[in-house]
């Protein structure tokens, strides 16, 4: 099998698999979930972690090398070390990646790192325990530092920590979190608001821009642009001019969309791959696992899949229509 056969028709390589291995959370992010009355998807709608595993193979041979496993909460899914050992086994898998809300990630960060899995992204919106639970409708904001600290502690790279700014809710702490980033080592990703929660609460005047981000920081710190790892990345990165550890990224798909770059493919709980966050479609590969495709089919399957996917997001587009999925289902 060779390298690099995940092309679409823009001329993007997807190198990056995105696994939601559950649709549970135990938080109920008011942007993420819709409400308290959700159906999850009963265990046999799951793909099973064999499943997952083959999807990841037949992927890895096609030329994807970093998988991110995501939810709903991927914690709150039973042994997902064992998934994370066999996915870190795969050839060509060198990143190996897991977005967490953290709730339970002190007692676990040593087992999933010595399971192999190579890097962390924790979400946390709010330093302030009040605006916390009214984001996540949880009390869990010490649980969650906890679990950053655990993370390092742990041998974890220094910790993305993801925030999705909101205006009126917590876009007044977007410098304390710098002021976070700079005493944690942590490494800060302000995330724009989406409209991605199945158009319950998203209204734009609710986001706040990636430009408005940056400038609240700026008038605390001094921060220095630094280059993006891959063109892939999200992320418009900066440090701080005096040196201090920690790092701070905008994410800005609503002003800055990125998807020109963009070298994403997902599968969600359930076993269907999507070409884009705000796809319309889902594309069923659990049905042709299970009814007996053979690996070259289901190969095929997802080259075809790839060659579907949106030139990017159409969000600022007067006919955009939001997704029929959440977030939590979708996969981060
Ligand atoms: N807009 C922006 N980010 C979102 N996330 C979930 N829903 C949204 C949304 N509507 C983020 C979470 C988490 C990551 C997986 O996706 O905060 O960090
Ligand atoms: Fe990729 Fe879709 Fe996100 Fe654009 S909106 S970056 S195409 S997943």
């Amino acid at each position: 099998m060779s390298e690099g056969m995940l092309k679409d028709k823009f001329a993007r390589t997807i190198r990056d698999l995105r696994i939601s291995v559950t649709d549970r959370c135990n938080f109920r992010c008011f942007y993420c979930i819709p409400d308290e009355d959700i159906v999850w998807k009963r265990k046999q709608e799951l793909l099973t972690y064999e499943e997952i595993i083959l999807v990841a193979k037949i992927g890895a041979g096609l030329g994807v090398h970093k998988l991110r496993l995501t939810g709903g909460e991927p914690l709150v899914r039973r042994d997902i070390e064992y998934l994370i050992e066999e996915l870190a086994k795969i050839p060509g898998v060198s990143d190996l990646a897991l977005t967490t809300n953290s709730f339970e990630l002190k007692d676990r960060a040593i087992a999933l790192r010595s399971a192999g899995l190579t890097r962390l992204t924790i979400s946390c919106d709010s330093l302030n325990a009040d605006t916390f639970k009214t984001i996540t409708r949880r009390d869990g904001l010490q649980e969650v530092l906890d679990g950053i600290e655990a993370a390092v502690k742990a041998g974890f790279p220094a910790p993305k920590v993801n925030c999705v700014v909101i205006r009126g809710l917590n876009d007044g702490e977007v410098a304390d979190f710098a002021d976070f980033s700079r005493a944690t080592g942590v490494r800060m990703r302000f995330i724009e608001y989406m409209p991605l929660d199945n158009g319950h609460q998203w209204d734009r005047s609710l986001l706040v821009g990636g430009r408005e981000i940056l400038q609240k920081i700026k008038e605390r710190h001094e921060i220095t642009p630094i280059s993006r790892d891959t063109p892939s990345e999200t992320a418009l990165r900066y440090v701080f001019a005096d040196g201090a550890p920690g790092e701070i990224g905008i994410i800005a798909p609503v002003t800055m969309p990125f998807c020109g770059a963009c070298s994403r493919l997902r599968l969600t709980a359930d076993g269907n791959l999507r070409t884009c966050l705000f796809s319309m479609v889902d594309h069923n590969i659990k049905d042709r696992i299970r009814r007996g495709d053979d690996e070259e089919l289901i190969r095929q399957f997802m080259i075809e899949t790839v060659l579907k996917k949106e030139e990017g997001h159409r969000i600022n587009e007067s006919d955009f229509v939001q997704p029929p999925r959440t977030m939590s289902f979708i996969g981060g």
